[in-house]
């Protein structure tokens, strides 16, 4: 194991997860004595645009995966058309290896729902609702918890802190499926519909709950409204690059010494994330890591040193997404990683559109074939034909998603693929997992 140099612990910037540690961290008592609800007050005393233009300031962006300028999200809403707005929380948080919202909402409730009720009050929306994936029933149970806990407080319900603002807050548990994290399907299945990706435009912004304006932001995105309120946006813009700013919880998984959440300003390489996390697990040496999550394309041991800003690993051919570092080494095998990813897509898919609804089940096929020493030279062409056909022309971005993987094995591990198809690996696979695969 490593000892991170002071150097490297001093990228460390717990602001999201500052409170995380602290005994009864998810009680109001202890919110309330560690800064909680203050941001609140001072809120309620501003101008809702002065709130919009505040968030617009600090250049904070969305922490659910595509980095939206959030100010400007908020600006969308439009103001004086006589209908409800509402906010929205995407709290489903079902892409593989992504584990920063449900570890906030666990240990640190409070923070969302003080956020929830600040950017309620900026857009103008006296309904807000939590959408938790149904799985996360601990995490769920600490939400309501705290809910109930900011009614009796005075911090939700009518005339929060004597303000004249009244807020109702929803926390909704969904029934677990991925889909139900793309924003408009997460909209259909809060209004009781089968989950599935609306067409756009209309907006959310314009068009979402209930055909109302309405803002969707991530948990993550939601909990940065209280500290830059009580900071302000310069202080945030201190943290983090001149794009990409703030502080970003960063979750590392796989074959690390100390798997977790390490927060730290924007920009962080993978190499200081390492060092933080005690280095790589005795006997193995870093082959392949996904900066955000399975849907972002797989980078290499060459990318150690790229920066983990939405522009630094755009540049290196990937995407930040959620943040979500899953370490894989030497003793691991590309192919077999990315068949599981795409069994996850194929089972995820909601069918709604032919190239992700067909295109997974046919490359799951394709892999189950090459992992079972059975797959040929035109397999791989066959790959990357179906990844031209599903990607830019899936109806949501879950059928992007499925392809990163495999477009990027091949590009950065075709070898592995050929010692499956040329004998030089064993099959890892059994022949029986062929049924019905030609
Ligand atoms: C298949 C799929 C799953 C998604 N899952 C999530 C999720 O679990 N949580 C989330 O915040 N965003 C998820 N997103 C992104 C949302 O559609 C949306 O961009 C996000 O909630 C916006 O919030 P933000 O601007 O605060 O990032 C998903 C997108 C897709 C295509
Ligand atoms: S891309 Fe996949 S998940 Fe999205 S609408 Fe099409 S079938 Fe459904």
């Amino acid at each position: 194991m490593t000892t991170p140099r002071p150097e490297t612990v001093a990228k460390l910037t717990p602001v999201l997860t500052k409170r995380w540690l602290s005994p009864d961290a998810w009680r109001i008592g202890t919110y309330e004595q560690l800064d909680g609800y203050a941001a609140l007050r001072k809120a309620l005393k501003a101008h809702p645009d002065d709130l919009i233009q505040l968030i617009k300031d600090s250049g904070l962006r969305g922490r659910g995966g595509a980095g939206f300028p959030t100010g400007l999200k908020w600006g969308f809403i439009p103001q004086g058309d006589g209908k409800p707005h509402y906010l929205v929380v995407n709290a489903d948080e079902g892409e593989p290896g992504t584990c920063k919202d449900l570890p906030l909402m666990t240990h640190d409730p409070h923070a969302l729902v003080e956020g929830v009720i600040i950017a309620s009050y900026a857009i103008r929306a006296n309904r807000a609702y939590i959408y938790i994936r149904g799985e996360a029933v601990h995490a769920a149970r600490r939400l309501r918890n705290a809910v109930q806990e900011a009614y009796d407080e005075g911090y939700l319900g009518r005339n929060i802190l004597r303000s004249g603002y009244d807020l109702e807050l929803v926390v909704h548990s969904g029934a677990g499926a991925y889909i139900c994290g793309e924003e408009t399907a997460l909209l259909d299945s809060l209004e009781g519909f089968r989950g599935q990706p609306r067409l756009r435009p209309p907006f959310p912004a314009t068009h979402g709950l209930y055909a109302s304006p309405t803002v969707v932001n991530n948990v993550g995105t939601i909990a940065s409204v209280p500290p830059i309120v009580l900071g302000g946006a310069d202080w945030w813009k201190s943290m983090g690059t001149e794009k990409s700013s703030g502080p970003m919880i960063y979750s590392l998984s796989g074959r690390i010494v100390n798997p977790g959440q390490y927060e730290c300003s924007m920009g962080v390489t993978l190499r200081e994330l390492l060092e933080l996390a005690g280095g790589m697990q005795p006997g193995h040496n870093l082959r392949f890591w996904t900066p955000g999550g399975s849907s972002t394309p797989l980078l290499a041991a060459e990318h150690l040193d790229v920066p983990l800003d939405f522009e630094g690993v755009a540049a290196a051919g990937s995407i930040l997404g959620t943040t979500a570092t899953q370490i894989f080494s030497d003793q691991d095998c590309p192919v077999y990683a990315t068949y599981r990813w795409l069994e996850f897509y194929h089972h995820e898919s909601c069918g709604k559109c032919t190239p992700c609804r067909e295109g997974n089940y046919w490359m799951v096929r394709v892999y189950r074939r090459i992992l079972a020493g059975q797959g040929t030279h035109e397999d791989l062409d066959t790959l990357l034909d179906t990844c031209d056909n599903i990607l830019g022309r899936s109806f949501c971005g879950l059928g992007d998603g499925a392809t990163s993987s495999v477009t990027s094995s091949l590009k950065y591990f075709k070898q592995d693929y050929l010692d499956y198809i040329e004998g030089r690996t064993a099959p890892k696979l059994s022949e029986k997992t062929l049924v019905g695969a030609h």
